[in-house]
């Protein structure tokens, strides 16, 4: 059967052998045609055991089936799609996650978190995990080195770690990511190398610091479909310097986010909408010389101070006894 042609929908189709009684408007016709698929599938979820998996299945088949009929999706496009979705997977392995990457650079990564940010006033505003954390990064002491050989000029960071009610947070687990100065995570390189990533736990009163390496603006990987939707749309694959935190404390909401280096040149035209006015923080230049903690360093150095703000968790009162 043909496909149903865009250029076909005004005027009238037959059914049946012709006669004038048999025919009902094209538009009509077809509407009922494709409605009809969409009723079908939505029905073969109505026995999920799940509510919520019920819930977003119903919600992205009729999602999904308004934007084929929105854009009149023809065969040979339905195809490249299936193959741009094909490569995204045989690229991606568990250094490289392709799908985490479209998400960003669809916007769908921001808006999720957007989504779900917490409400509490004067919390850090969270942005993008993005396709680079990977589980098991070293551990490194209060005022450790997290670079691990990583190239760049040496960066001092600090702040310390609070509730929303201004109460240090003790113990917090704060990990950290990063490019090299080259603007490469270490899992990019084939050498299996762990450098610019580590965790540690804020002190007593709060307090975190850590020394690192500057970090440097970097196109996301664009050798793959992602580099190539960027191609077409005539966007461009470049981030403005970051360096990532994720901090965990128990009954505070996780935060994800970055610090952005001010006066990045691409801080306008993040490819994956990261930047956020809050998190835009001064870096600042120093030469050779001792840092804070007395390290002695015979190149320029940097530092940055990083106070992270966490929004408590609701209250889940107990039942007694348990
Ligand atoms: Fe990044």
């Amino acid at each position: 059967m043909e496909p149903f042609a865009r250029d076909a929908l005004p005027g009238r189709v037959v059914l049946g052998a012709g006669a004038a009684e048999d025919t009902v408007p094209a538009g009509a016709a077809q509407a009922a045609r494709e409605e009809a698929v969409t009723a079908e599938v939505l029905a073969s979820f109505g026995g999920a055991d799940a509510p919520r998996y019920r819930e977003i299945m119903e919600s992205l088949v009729r999602h999904l089936h308004a934007f084929a009929r929105e854009v009149r999706l023809t065969e040979t496009e339905w195809q490249q799609g299936i193959d741009f979705l094909t490569r995204a997977g045989h690229i991606t392995d568990d250094r490289r996650q392709e799908f985490i990457l479209l998400s960003d650079v669809l916007g769908l990564s921001m808006l999720t978190v957007a989504i779900n940010a917490p409400a509490s006033a004067g919390a850090t505003e969270a942005t993008v995990v993005g396709p680079f954390f990977v589980a098991g990064a070293p551990e490194v002491p209060l005022g450790g080195d997290i670079a691990g050989g990583a190239k760049g000029r040496p960066c001092y960071v600090s702040g310390a770690v609070r509730g929303t009610g201004g109460e240090p947070v003790p113990g917090a687990r704060i990990e950290v990511w990063e490019s090299d100065e080259d603007g490469f995570y270490d899992v990019q390189y084939p050498d299996g190398r762990i450098g610019g990533r580590g965790w540690l736990r804020s002190a007593p009163d709060g307090g975190y610091r850590f020394w690192s390496v500057r970090p440097a603006p970097y196109p996301i990987p664009d050798d793959g479909p992602v580099g190539d939707l960027l191609t077409a749309a005539g966007r461009g694959p470049m981030r403005p310097a970051h360096l990532h935190f994720k901090v965990d404390a128990p009954g505070y909401r996780t935060l994800i986010t970055h610090i952005f280096v001010a006066g990045d040149p691409y801080l306008d035209r993040d490819a994956v909408f990261g930047v956020k006015e809050s998190l835009i923080t001064d870096f600042a230049e120093h030469p050779p010389g001792r840092g804070p903690d007395g390290r002695l360093s015979d190149e320029p150095w940097t530092s940055v101070t990083f106070d992270i703000v966490l929004a408590r968790l609701p209250h889940v009162p107990q039942a007694p006894g348990i």
